[in-house]
């Protein structure tokens, strides 16, 4: 499997395996020269089809990392404008012989369609409400040097669980890693079927005393179709992580957020900026979780198995 469409494709053990090459690429990043030849004579297309800050870019500063030649595709300045097809488009990006194609779109299911249109290896940046592989990679990453192992830790996943690609990646991957999860919304913003084994909160105050972490999740404006919420002040009252529910957090906690961040709203200001919070960690997270996979789709040409070495043969 050289594509990474979906984290529930990994098994724990390929998760681990994938966050331990990440561990071998984040100490390349502390070197003087953080470069290093691994995807030499490689090229990668960026194709964001959807807005996007620290996907697009950590991507873009992974794989410059990794040596490959990247290719920022941007639709709006494309011939989609002149109504060029995305199955063309791709077909299109893929006859001038690229490696790899980071796709982010707003409907679910778009990387897994390009797969059937290139030969190249399809990493999904996310897609609609379905996935964000790589932002759960990122976030697994983080939680797993703050405590050692996921095992047995208590994270809650706050927000509008309903619509968030993070919410689903990250629920199964921390439930893989042995994590408890519990999903804290109003039933307007949960998903009619959850995973096995997550549990459900309609409240923050119900879980905020015993979790190990608290993972904030934005109300996703764009993909509401109708007013599951009375207010943003109403909902920050009830889900909010604001100052006085993060003195209750205990205080080793872990605070998350995947960004971008509605401050004031699912997080209060100043909450964001704890000392308790590894959001910035999660953004720098991103270049060797980012290198791990474009080193696994393109240079190894498959997920889930560490690079073979003399002593790994
Ligand atoms: N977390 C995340 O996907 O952020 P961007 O939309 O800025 O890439």
């Amino acid at each position: 499997m050289k594509h990474l469409l979906d984290i529930s494709d990994l098994t724990a053990t390929e998760l681990s395996e994938l966050l331990d090459l990440a561990e071998s690429f984040a100490e390349t990043q502390t070197r003087s020269v953080r470069t290093v030849p691994a995807l030499r004579n490689k090229t990668v297309v960026l194709a964001f089809f959807e807005d996007s800050t620290r996907t697009r870019t950590s991507f873009d500063v992974a794989a410059r990392r990794l040596s490959a030649q990247v290719v920022n595709f941007s639709a709006g300045a494309s011939s989609l404008s002149k109504g060029e097809s995305l199955r063309d488009t791709i077909e299109t990006i893929s006859a001038m012989g690229v490696d790899g194609i980071v796709v982010r779109h707003k409907s679910s299911g778009v990387p897994a369609q390009v797969t059937r249109w290139t030969d190249a290896a399809v990493i999904n940046a996310g897609d609609g409400w379905h996935q964000h592989p790589t932002q759960a990679l990122l976030d697994c990453f983080v939680a797993r040097r703050y405590w050692g192992s996921l095992d047995g830790r208590h994270i809650a996943i706050c927000g509008d669980v309903a619509h968030s690609r993070v919410a689903s990646s990250n629920m199964a991957a921390f439930s893989a890693l042995g994590a408890k999860v519990t999903v804290v919304a109003p039933a307007t913003l949960l998903p009619p079927v959850l995973p096995p084994g997550i549990e459900v909160a309609y409240d923050l105050d119900e879980v905020i005393d015993d979790v190990d972490a608290c993972y904030l999740l934005r109300i996703q404006k764009e993909r509401l179709s109708e007013v599951l919420l009375p207010s943003d002040a109403e909902f920050r009252q009830r889900f909010g992580l604001t100052t006085d529910r993060a003195r209750r957090l205990r205080s080793d906690a872990l605070i998350m957020h995947p960004g971008p961040m509605n401050r004031g709203v699912e997080i209060d200001p100043e909450v964001a900026d704890d000392p308790r919070s590894g959001i910035t960690e999660q953004v720098a997270a991103g270049i060797p979780v980012r290198m791990a996979v474009l080193y696994s789709a393109l240079g190894v040409g498959q997920f889930g198995r560490s690079p073979r070495t003399k002593e790994n043969p």
